[in-house]
């Protein structure tokens, strides 16, 4: 018989030291709802009794039809996005809106603002310069990124078409936040702007991750490989009147009103990415307790979660984060050891105790724990316990 595995036979599963799956704490793709991959097993085979996978229904039949159809009310459902706001599934990954934004929202002779936090922020604004003359209201690179400006460190154009940030910083570690007098609530955070101008938003790495308010932004978007579901697509949410906006010829496939009209399948979409998508909304939607909203629940899970390791490096001289404490991210939690040396023996100890993905992005150094909305309690119990004992061993 012909086989496909390319050793030949099945490898022995990978599994941490209590015989458990591997703790994935990768930035992205990220970890996925243990019961939306057994949902995907099942459904690559035979999807809702079609008889058919997933993978092989045409996206114009029925089964399609129902998949993306529930994937765009369960969207809404879990933000009640009103009706004057569109869900779109774009390719392209958030990169491609780096210049989608302004290809579609900036006319040549105007100016957007851009909030430069991260490192993603610079992408965004280096791909708008190609569509005529932007403004750089703030920048954090002085700071390698590790904070978020107040209102009044903001300086915006007079007449910008709308203004870019970015709401958590993957790589450095740091998230717009709330904050009420000193104390920081881990609520959303949107700055100050300029009468009339929207806020242009990538979220893609921390979108769902807390109660968001949609009409506070004009638009948002988010690559789906982070909280919402597998690499391929990238949800957009835009305000009607942006999405039929006309600053300049584009191609049809490089404009938001095109996915709009579209149902989002202009052309053959990535029906497997959607169809995950559509399974971790679901999943969003499941995680209500009695009259608790889902994304209440998963907001104070997220900051129980990240706690077990903030208060571990906040009462230690040997952990050091990398982000100032009131614009630490509940998503991407970055820190260091004393020295570069240690950082690597952690990344490597600790991937092999079976915590993953641990290694800080090639430009920021140290260590760097994602821990997306799958990421279970345990998993970052566990994290916390044995950055205890590497202390204890090695400090
Ligand atoms: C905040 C943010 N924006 C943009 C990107 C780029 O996303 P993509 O790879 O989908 O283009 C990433 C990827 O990690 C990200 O974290």
């Amino acid at each position: 018989m012909t086989t496909i595995s390319p050793a030949g036979s099945k490898p022995a599963v990978t599994k941490n030291a209590a015989g458990e799956r591997i703790y994935n704490f990768s930035a992205g793709p990220g970890c996925l709802p243990e019961a939306v991959l057994r949902q995907i097993q099942e459904d690559v085979f035979n999807i809702r009794g079609s008889g058919i996978g997933i993978l092989e229904h045409s996206h114009r039949a029925k089964v399609y039809d129902r998949v993306l159809a529930e994937a765009f009310e369960d969207f809404r459902k879990i933000s009640n996005l009103p009706s004057n706001y569109h869900v779109l599934f774009m390719t392209g990954g958030a990169t491609s809106q780096n210049f989608l934004v302004p290809a579609n929202l900036k006319p040549q002779d105007q100016t957007a603002d851009y909030l430069t936090t991260g490192y993603w922020a610079e992408k965004s604004i280096e791909q708008a310069k190609i569509y005529g003359p932007v403004h750089e209201a703030y920048s954090s690179k002085d700071k390698m990124h590790s904070c978020i400006p107040t209102d009044a460190q903001i300086k915006y154009s007079a007449n910008p078409a709308y203004v870019h940030m970015c709401s958590n910083n993957t790589i450095f570690g740091t998230e717009w936040h709330q904050l009420e007098g000193s104390k920081n609530t881990w609520r959303d955070r949107v700055p100050m702007t300029p009468a009339g101008v929207p806020i242009v938003c990538d979220m893609s790495s921390d979108i769902y991750s807390r109660p968001v308010d949609f009409t506070r932004y004009g638009m948002v978007y988010a690559g789906a490989q982070k909280n919402l579901g597998a690499a391929g697509t990238t949800v957009v949410v835009i305000r009607d009147d942006l999405a039929a906006k006309k600053v300049r010829e584009l191609p049809g496939m490089l404009r938001y009103e095109t996915f709009a009209k579209d149902e989002s399948r202009p052309n053959t979409p990535p029906v497997f990415a959607i169809y995950v998508c559509g399974l971790v909304f679901k999943w969003i939607l499941s995680q209500a307790e009695g009259s608790r909203h889902c994304l209440d629940v998963i907001h104070e899970r997220n900051i129980r979660k990240a706690g077990l390791v903030y208060d571990l490096i906040d009462k230690s001289t040997f952990w050091k984060g990398c982000a100032e404490p009131n614009a630490r991210s509940l998503m991407n939690l970055t820190f260091k050891t004393p020295s570069p040396e240690l950082d690597e023996k952690f990344c490597k100890e600790s991937a092999a105790a079976g915590l993953d993905g641990m290694k800080g992005h090639r430009s920021a150094g140290g260590m760097r724990a994602s821990m997306y909305n799958a990421m279970p309690e345990a998993g970052c119990k566990a994290l916390a316990e044995f950055m205890r004992e590497f202390e204890s061993k090695n400090g």
